[in-house]
C-alpha cells in the first residue's frame, strides 16, 4: 500500500483554525461536523502547491479540463451522462441550495423535507420565507424508509413547490434505491414539485449499495431535478469552498444565472477538484475500504459491549447514527453526558428535526485508533451510570 493511503496516520489539526478541532478544549474528541481527519490525496496537494507557487491569484475562470474531470467522474462513478452547460459551480452546496430556493419558491410557499435530516435545510427554507412540510422518515427494525402516503398528501398541496432530498441521507445513512427514488420522483413530477437532490455524500457508498443520481433515472426526472454535488466530503476539501449544481432544465438554469451568488469555483477549489476527480479513484477506493473497517468496528463494539445503544448499519456516508434512547435521557442530559462524561463532541439528534430526539450522530471519518478511544470513553461513561 502506498504511503499516502495511510489512513491510520494521525494528523495534528489543532491550531490550524479547524472548525472541528479548534472550537473546544483539548480533552474532547471531536466527532461532529462532517469533515474527515485524513490528508487529501497526494495529487491534490501537489496541484495546490504548484498553483500556489505561481504567486498571482486574480479572478479565475473554470478550465475546460475541470469541466471534463467533473463530467468524467460523474459518468465513471455514477453512470450519469451530464452536459457541460448543466454544471454551475457554487461556493458550497448550501449557498447553492439557498439560491435555488429563491428561484423555485415565493414567500409563503411550502418545501418538503424528510427528517431527521441535515439541519441547515430547515433554516434555508425558513430564510426564504417558506414553510417546512415534514415528510418524516419511518424507523422500523433499525431501518429508515420513506412514508410515501404522507409524501403524496404533502406534494398535492398547491403551495408545495419543492422537496429537498438527501441522498445518501445524512444522518440516517440510507442510500435510496432505484425503486424508492422512482416512486419519489413520480410523486414530485405528478404534483409539479421540483426536487433539489443533495448528493454531496454520493461517493461514500459501502459495498453492496449503489448511489443512483435521481436525475439519471429518466429525462423527465432530469428536467425536474437540481442536483448538488461536491468533491468536498469525498476528498476532504470542505475548506476550499467549491461545489456545483447540475441543472438540466434550461429555464431553471437561466433564472438561476440571475441570482447574486458567484457561479465560480475558487482558484484552489477548482485546482483541487480537477486533481481529485482525475487521479482520485484509487485513493477513494482505499478510503472506502478503511471507512468500512471503521463502520464494522463501531458496530462490532456496540453489539459486544454497549447493549444500550442501537445502530443501523450505514449504507453510505462516514456518519453513524446512534440510537441512545435506552439511556433514558432528555436532550440536555444526553448532550451533557456525551460532552462532559464521555468527552465526545457529537451532533445531537434533536438538531436534525423530529425523529432525531435521543439519537446522536458520530463522525467516523478518523483513524481507527481515534474511533477506538472514543468508544472506550463511551463504554466507561455508560458503565458509570
Ligand atoms: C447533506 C449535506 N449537504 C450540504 C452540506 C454542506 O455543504 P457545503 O459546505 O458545501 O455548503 C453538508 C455538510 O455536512 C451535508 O452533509
Amino acid at each position: 500500500m502506498k504511503s499516502y493511503f495511510d489512513f491510520d496516520k494521525r494528523v495534528e489539526r489543532r491550531g490550524t483554525g479547524s472548525v472541528k478541532w479548534d472550537l473546544r478544549d483539548n480533552d474532547v474528541i471531536p466527532m461532529w461536523v462532517a469533515d474527515m481527519d485524513f490528508e487529501s490525496p497526494r495529487e491534490v496537494r501537489d496541484a495546490i502547491e504548484k498553483r500556489a507557487r505561481h504567486g498571482v491569484y486574480g479572478y479565475t475562470a473554470e478550465s475546460d479540463s475541470l469541466y471534463k474531470a467533473v463530467i468524467d467522474w460523474v459518468s465513471r462513478r455514477h453512470n450519469w451522462t451530464t452536459e457541460r452547460e448543466w454544471i454551475v459551480f457554487t461556493p458550497g452546496v448550501m449557498p447553492g441550495i439557498r439560491e435555488i430556493l429563491q428561484v423555485l419558491t415565493r414567500p409563503g410557499d411550502k418545501v418538503i423535507l424528510q427528517s431527521p435530516v441535515y439541519a441547515p435545510f430547515f433554516r434555508a427554507i425558513r430564510d426564504s420565507g417558506c414553510h417546512v412540510m415534514n415528510n418524516q422518515l419511518k424507523y422500523e427494525n433499525k431501518r429508515y424508509t420513506m412514508d410515501f402516503l404522507d409524501l403524496e398528501e404533502k406534494a398535492r398541496d398547491p403551495r408545495t413547490k419543492a422537496l429537498i432530498l438527501c441522498n445518501p441521507h445524512n444522518p440516517v445513512g440510507r442510500v435510496w434505491t432505484q425503486e424508492e427514488l422512482t416512486r419519489l420522483g413520480n410523486i414530485c413530477l405528478e404534483n409539479e414539485v421540483v426536487v433539489i437532490s443533495d448528493e454531496i455524500h454520493c461517493d461514500i457508498i459501502y459495498k453492496g449499495y449503489k448511489h443512483i443520481p435521481l436525475a439519471s433515472i429518466c429525462d423527465e426526472f432530469a428536467e425536474n431535478t437540481i442536483t448538488s454535488i461536491a468533491p468536498s466530503k469525498t476528498f476532504n476539501l470542505a475548506g476550499l469552498n467549491t461545489a456545483y449544481l447540475v441543472i438540466p432544465n434550461a429555464r431553471i438554469r437561466r433564472e438561476y444565472a440571475n441570482t447574486i451568488l458567484p457561479k465560480r469555483a475558487t482558484i484552489f477549489g477548482g485546482i483541487a477538484a480537477e486533481a481529485a476527480y482525475t487521479y482520485g479513484d484509487e485513493w477513494l477506493d482505499a478510503l472506502l475500504d478503511y471507512l468500512r473497517g471503521n463502520r464494522d468496528f463501531l458496530i462490532g463494539y456496540i453489539n459486544a459491549r454497549l447493549p444500550q445503544i442501537k445502530t443501523a448499519e450505514p449504507e453510505g456516508t462516514y456518519l453513524a447514527w446512534l440510537d441512545c434512547r435506552e439511556l433514558g435521557m432528555d436532550n440536555d442530559s444526553l448532550e451533557g453526558f456525551m460532552l462532559e462524561k464521555a468527552g465526545l463532541w457529537v451532533n445531537q439528534g434533536y438538531s436534525f428535526g423530529s425523529g432525531g430526539e435521543g439519537f446522536v450522530r458520530m463522525n467516523i471519518g478518523c483513524p481507527r485508533s481515534t474511533l477506538e478511544k472514543a468508544l472506550r470513553r463511551l463504554d466507561t461513561a455508560i458503565s458509570s451510570l
